[in-house]
């Protein structure tokens, strides 16, 4: 039995064979329809989701499976005191599979400590967010053809975003990636990414705070919003808030190729009026988020269907 806890779990060809499964699930979805008849999948979610907890919902139910879950830690027994760990040994009896969020880092880790199901880890605090990832990937893989010989742009909260951290981790084991990291000061990546993951590996990178300086350079720009719920004050979330928005003016720097992911929620920082753009493709990679899943609920409950 396996659990996901870092996009880097997989090996690079279990991922290629992952992104692979949905492509032909996004080319053939009928055939997918019936695979996890009888199957249940169990969201538990003790922090606020929109899209990873109903893609996941989505492609359970896609797969002809069934869901059971909570969406907050208020209305689980989490409320009354209930350990992760006691909670996992319930969810096992009750679900082939669990997805969970929790805004403690290392929460889905302690958990599959103790299941007897694959748990995934569905975003911890500010650590990672694999599912993001492979969403992520898919997205770049699709619409750009490859994963390597790529300058990418990560622009905003480095420091707190997990989506930056888990995609950074998994793009620094294909060819010629090169980052440029874009953040105010105060919201630089982590130390440990840029030890561990970059440093480690020899990436190519730089850090700057100007988006406007390297917008030319980039073939993709992946943007994030500011994390206000892991500031510890709310004045220094307002002053960083609206650090950057990218709008028309900036994407006219750009290459005519550049591709703009986010993971969204957005707030500020991508204007309205950049959704129109080409170019934008935040919400094709919502959609992809639910073929990604999809594969990956597969693989782990080792189902095959070719
Ligand atoms: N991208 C993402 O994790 O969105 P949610 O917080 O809505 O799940």
């Amino acid at each position: 039995m396996r659990h996901l806890m870092s996009p880097v779990d997989f090996t690079v060809e279990e991922l290629d064979e992952i992104l692979e499964l949905a492509g032909k699930i996004e080319k053939n979805p009928e055939k997918y329809a019936h695979v996890c008849d009888g199957k249940k999948l169990a969201t538990c979610f003790y922090e606020p989701s929109t899209r990873t907890r109903l893609s996941f919902e989505a492609a359970m139910m896609n797969l002809g499976g069934n869901v059971i879950g909570f969406s907050s830690a208020a209305s689980s027994s989490a409320a009354k005191g209930e350990s992760v760990a006691d909670t996992i040994r319930m969810i096992s009896c009750y679900a082939d599979i669990c997805a969970m969020r929790h805004p403690k880092e290392g929460a889905p880790l302690v958990a599959s400590m103790h299941s007897s199901i694959p748990v995934i880890n569905a975003g911890d605090g500010g650590h990672q967010h694999p599912t993001q990832t492979i969403t992520d990937l898919l997205t770049i893989k699709s619409l750009k053809g490859r994963l390597g010989d790529l300058t990418i742009g990560l622009c905003g909260d480095l420091k707190f975003g997990r989506t930056v951290h888990s995609l950074i981790k998994a793009l620094s084991r294909y060819e010629n990636v090169r980052f440029v990291l874009i953040s105010p000061e105060e919201l630089r990546i982590p130390g440990y990414i840029r030890e561990e993951v970059l440093e480690a590996n020899n990436m190519e990178y730089k850090e700057v705070v100007r988006l406007e300086e390297v917008m030319p350079e980039l073939d993709l720009l992946y943007m994030t919003r500011v994390q206000r719920e892991r500031f510890f004050n709310e004045e220094d979330y307002v002053r960083m808030k609206d650090f950057y928005i990218l709008d028309k003016k900036k994407m006219e720097l750009a290459k005519e190729d550049m591709l703009v992911l986010h993971p969204l929620p957005r707030v500020n920082e991508i204007s309205v009026e950049v959704d129109d753009d080409p170019r934008a493709v935040y919400f094709k990679q919502v959609q992809y988020g639910v073929y990604a899943r999809m594969a990956l609920i597969l693989t782990l409950l080792e189902i095959k269907v070719d």
